[in-house]
């Protein structure tokens, strides 16, 4: 007789500040699972951008909610396509940053993508990064990581990757000022601010090597489908 074991695939959320290592981390674990990897501050930045591209003013809260409720997203291993057209580069800028933090203040965009977020992980196997997933998105999650590093560590990560493309993104002052008044607006806005879910699993991760993290978030997955 076959011996199947049943592992429950969870539904792990990392949530934190920009350039605390969520993109990085929430990639490998759900590779090293076999989990789906669901970036969501790319679904923000994403339809910031089919706004601008179809003429849609991002203060307008209803319209902007129709652009959201309508987009056809293609959240592939690394690639972010919205209705069609391959955004992965073109919303890592420095505009499109503010662009997206202005849509993410939204609360009826959010609404939208919040119930779509809500779809992508029902079935669990799902790794979701962004700022409200363990305390809005999905609340019941089995697993909950905050990731965080300091200021100056968070701006120099920024400044060196290669994903943000731009140049003044090689300016680690620049870079550390945007940070700090983007942090600012998405801990301050009145919907769903980023905050620390009070059963989450805080990882300061300044100075420590991305491995350790990825093996750290690991270990606390297993502990947690372990006990499932
Ligand atoms: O993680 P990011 O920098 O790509 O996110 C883009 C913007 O969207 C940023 O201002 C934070 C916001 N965001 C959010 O409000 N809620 C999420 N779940 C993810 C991102």
């Amino acid at each position: 007789m076959l011996h199947c074991p049943i592992v429950k695939r969870l539904v792990v959320a990392v949530d934190g500040p920009s350039g605390a290592g969520k993109g990085t981390v929430a990639r490998a674990v759900a590779r090293a699972l076999g989990y789906r990897h669901i970036d969501t501050g790319a679904m923000y930045r994403a339809v910031a951008w089919r706004a601008l591209h179809t003429g849609v003013a991002l203060d307008a809260t209803s319209e902007m909610a129709a652009v959201a409720a309508r987009a056809g997203f293609d959240l592939g291993d690394g690639v972010i396509a919205i209705d069609g057209h391959d955004v992965t580069s073109a919303i890592r800028t420095p505009d499109m940053d503010k662009a997206a933090a202005l849509v993410a203040r939204n609360a009826a965009v959010r609404d939208v993508l919040v119930a779509r977020q809500r779809a992508l992980g029902a079935e669990g196997g799902v790794v979701m990064e962004g700022r409200d997933i363990g305390t809005v998105v999905f609340p019941q999650a089995e697993l909950k990581i905050y990731l965080d590093a300091s200021q100056e560590e968070r701006a120099r990560r920024r400044a060196a990757d290669p994903a943000h493309t731009s140049s003044r993104t090689s300016d680690v002052a620049h870079v550390a000022q945007d940070l700090a008044a983007r942090d600012k607006s998405d801990s301050t806005r009145s919907v769903a601010p980023l905050a620390q879910a009070a059963d989450a699993v805080y990882i300061d991760t300044t100075g420590v090597p991305v491995d350790d993290v990825v093996a750290r978030v690991l270990a606390l997955v297993h502990e947690k489908a372990g006990a499932a």
